[in-house]
């Protein structure tokens, strides 16, 4: 057994402190430090995230080094899990010897997926065990049968005790270990009670570190509150390979997995489930699922193109503008608030449209997200449309970055954008002039400099002025001088196309 000594660690950032101190000196949070018992150094510890294959323990003879050059590159592949979306997510799959922590809200359906991810892999050959510590053996079965997932090569252990759990992965050896939860799981050998911090740590270094010397993947399952907090498993991070995070609306069948950190592979990826009756299943066309309830030539919506990962998806962008009673509020889902606040005086103060003083709703459709500033063509196009009850051309998408001076910017991956939007039979495309790609002429690229001509290219060619705003014959046009300029690219006047006039925003 080894010596345990006292430390203080942050229960924000996870740094140790020798001493407590009332403020975190690493990450500056007040009262966030609390006491915890840690082995010694070289009384025998598990070095946390250290070898990353082989031996992970301390005091070991001295391996010789290789020159980089030697090393093949291709050692160990990935073992693909069988299920599109998760290999999406982790390149191609999980590979032998690493540690990676699945994250999400209760009720998620995260035993739902590692579940389904064991009986894939073992129906493909591969070892498995569940590590039940939160259901019993029987509630996995019956679960499994359910999910059509009682494979005979998945073998299930219930165990609560680290020293349980660590004999049966040595026993087993495993390909693949799942571990359900990590919050669940006690080291004997840490005072605090199961899911604390410290024993959270001490349970992941020691799962972890075995799993790395019998070449194991492990798969830490753990329990995030709303507001993001890992409650111990997020000082876990720096100790795990791969980062993943379920998450999902539980008035929505829609989950996505997301991952955070992953050293095998791009991050940021995202992979699209559907919760059903028969628990999980990827969606494999997810701009058809989120355009699927859409009622095209209803003022107030937009669609545009934002990039999940690597995987460009459409969404629907809806806005409905109210009159304010005291002062204006904005809600928003599946944008940036901030940035949709932002928006809202972009399009007072250049654009002409007077939503600034009003109650701004605005929301993406079917649990989907858009939090990246190319949305923000469609989310003024939205509102502009919302508030001037002109539609949105049914076969338009709007992808651009909006400026502070009402200017519309360039954006990354355009053409992979225009592409998926082509591919959903949409044949215009509202774009900023600059970083066109050459195939976009074939969509029916609409550039536009300005976010006034932007407006008035999608809705329409003459809106009666407002009292005090543009003079009249310009349209959705401000006062800027990057109006002004955008001013020349505007489109022709189109008879029949006026907009109507904007009634007056309610006192506040
Ligand atoms: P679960 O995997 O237990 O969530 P977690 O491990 O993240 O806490 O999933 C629980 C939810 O999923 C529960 O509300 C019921 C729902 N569910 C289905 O809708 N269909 C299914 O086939 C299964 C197994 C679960
Ligand atoms: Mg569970």
């Amino acid at each position: 057994m080894s010596k345990l000594r006292a430390l203080h660690r942050c229960q924000t950032c996870g740094a140790t402190q020798p001493r407590w101190a009332g403020r975190c000196p690493s990450c500056g949070e007040w009262g966030s430090l609390r006491e915890e018992l840690a082995p010694q150094h070289g009384a025998g510890a598990v070095a946390g995230g250290g070898a990353l294959f082989g031996a992970g323990g301390t005091g070991a003879a001295a391996t010789s080094a290789l020159a980089l050059a030697d090393v093949d590159p291709d050692g160990r592949p990935p073992m693909p899990t069988g299920l599109a979306e998760v290999d999406r997510v982790l390149a191609g799959g999980l590979l032998p010897g690493s540690a990676t922590l699945l994250g999400g809200e209760p009720g998620t359906g995260k035993s739902t997926l590692l579940l389904q991810v064991l009986a894939s892999m073992a129906s493909s050959g591969k070892r498995c065990l569940l590590v039940a510590a939160e259901e019993a053996a029987h509630q996995v079965r019956r679960r499994a049968s359910r999910l059509g997932a009682d494979v005979p090569g998945v073998l299930v252990v219930e165990a609560t005790d680290l020293a349980s759990v660590e004999a049966a992965l040595a026993d087993v050896v495993p390909d693949v270990a799942v571990v359900d939860s990590v919050q669940a799981i006690r080291d004997a050998e840490v005072a605090s009670s199961a899911g604390s911090p410290a024993q959270v740590r001490a349970c992941a270094n020691g799962l972890v570190a075995l799993a790395k010397g019998i070449g194991t993947a492990i798969v830490l399952m753990g329990h995030v509150t709303k507001d993001g907090a890992l409650a111990g498993p997020r000082a876990l991070e720096h100790l795990v390979d791969t980062v993943l995070s379920f998450e999902g609306d539980r008035y929505s069948a829609l989950r996505a997995l997301r991952s955070l950190k992953h050293r095998y592979g791009p991050t940021g990826e995202t992979g699209l489930f559907e919760m059903g009756e028969a628990g999980l299943s990827g969606v494999a066309d997810p701009s058809n699922l989120f355009l699927g309830d859409r009622r095209a030539g209803v003022p107030g919506s937009a669609v545009t193109v934002p990039v999940e990962g690597h995987r460009p998806l459409l969404v629907e962008v809806q806005a409905l503008v109210g009159r304010t009673t005291q002062v204006p509020r904005r809600y928003v889902t599946g944008l940036d608030a901030g940035r949709v606040g932002f928006l809202v005086a972009v399009l007072d103060r250049w654009a002409g449209v007077p939503v600034g003083e009003r109650d701004v709703y605005v929301s993406v459709a079917g649990g989907a997200r858009a939090c990246e500033p190319a949305a923000d063509l469609a989310v003024c196009l939205a509102l502009a449309s919302c508030i001037s009850e002109v539609p949105v051309p049914a076969g338009l998408v709007a992808i651009g970055e909006v400026g502070l001076s009402g200017e519309v910017r360039r954006v990354s991956a355009m053409a992979e954008r225009l592409a998926e939007a082509r591919r959903l039979g949409f044949s215009q495309a509202l774009v900023p002039s600059q970083g066109l790609p050459a195939a976009s002429a074939v969509l029916g690229a609409r550039p536009a400099t300005t976010l006034g001509v932007a407006l008035a290219l999608a809705l329409g060619g003459g809106r009666r002025p407002l009292p005090g705003r543009a003079p009249a014959g310009e349209v959705h046009q401000g006062r800027s001088p990057a109006t002004a300029h955008g001013r020349r690219d505007a489109p022709p006047r189109r008879p029949g196309a006026r907009l109507r006039a904007l009634p007056a925003p309610a006192p506040s």
